[in-house]
């Protein structure tokens, strides 16, 4: 899918993977229009793309579990542009801690943020998609925990591979239409995501960044790489693609190698 000149909204512009992507999609031709709840961040942003493109780009802030936030970016959009070919599902939150020792609001808010908000948004959002010519994509920023369920993250990997399977149905539900889908999973990335995230207490996250972490910078690359080439599902970094293959190659392997992840966790 070719970007150039085409209206491509993002969803979570106003910080890390998002963001990056806004910046690489407007460098590529494209026009982004940005979507977060925090405006003075989507401000900083848009102004961003303004002073590298000499185009101030569209933002709306919009908190995506709210209906009434939904509706409003809708009717703005409708006076604001034709058509969409290209959602970007980005905005997301992780959720750590044990099955056993989650509150279910965590899980509530995380399955809203995650899967919920994401699915009503384009089911909102696919007549001004339909309007546009030629191929159109929904995408969905996931991740490789949604790959298999990862000890410790049980709400954030159900959250993801709840939206795998949404975006495995549309893909062939829609492709008669000229819609096209992709899941893309990146690693661990130098962002907000872990420490803006949810404990299995309620509590906000105050995690260290992963060693080994990509910048959002690179990641967004590699997102619109993956728009440009179709891919179905992609990954940044081993660890996706070693769940990707382990996990009907040789599932057992699989779950020692997480098994000991989580000792490691609770060591640390
Ligand atoms: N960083 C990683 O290592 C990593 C790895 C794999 C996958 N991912 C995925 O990448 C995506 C982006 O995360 P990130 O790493 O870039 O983290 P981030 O910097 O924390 O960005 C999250 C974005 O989501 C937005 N958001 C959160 N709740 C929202 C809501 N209710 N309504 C509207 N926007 C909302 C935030 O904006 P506001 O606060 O302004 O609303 C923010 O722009 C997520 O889906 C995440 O699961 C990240």
């Amino acid at each position: 899918m070719d970007i150039k000149g085409k209206n491509v909204l993002i969803t979570g512009a106003s910080s890390g993977i998002g963001a990056a992507a806004a910046i690489e999609a407007a460098s590529r031709g494209a026009f982004p229009i940005l979507v977060a709840r925090r405006r003075n961040e989507l401000e900083r942003i848009a102004a961003m793309i303004q002073n590298n493109t000499g185009r101030l780009p569209l933002f709306q802030n919009c908190d995506i579990t709210e209906k009434s936030d939904r509706s409003a970016l809708i009717e703005w959009l409708e006076k604001e542009i034709e058509s969409l070919p290209l959602l970007i599902n980005n905005a997301g939150i992780t959720a750590h801690g044990r099955f056993d020792k989650t509150r279910p609001e965590v899980l509530e808010r995380t399955m809203q943020v995650n899967f919920f908000a994401p699915v009503f948004l384009t089911q909102e959002i696919l007549p001004l998609m339909r309007k546009a010519e030629g191929k159109k994509k929904i995408v969905l920023v996931s991740t490789p925990s949604a790959l298999h369920g990862v000890p410790g993250r049980f709400a954030y990997s159900a959250s993801k591979a709840a939206g795998h399977a949404w975006i495995e149905t549309i893909r062939i539900e829609l492709k008669e239409e000229g819609f096209d889908t992709l899941l893309f999973c990146p690693g661990y990335t130098t962002t907000a995501l872990r420490t803006s995230g949810l404990a299995g207490d309620g509590s906000t996250l105050e995690e260290e960044q992963a060693s080994g972490a990509r910048t959002p910078e690179d990641v967004a690359k590699l997102l619109l790489t993956s728009v440009r080439k179709d891919d179905r599902i992609s990954f940044t970094n081993a660890a996706g693609r070693y769940l990707y293959y382990m996990r009907t190659m040789a599932p057992g392997t699989l779950e020692n190698a997480l098994g000991k992840k989580l000792k490691k966790d609770f060591q640390k």
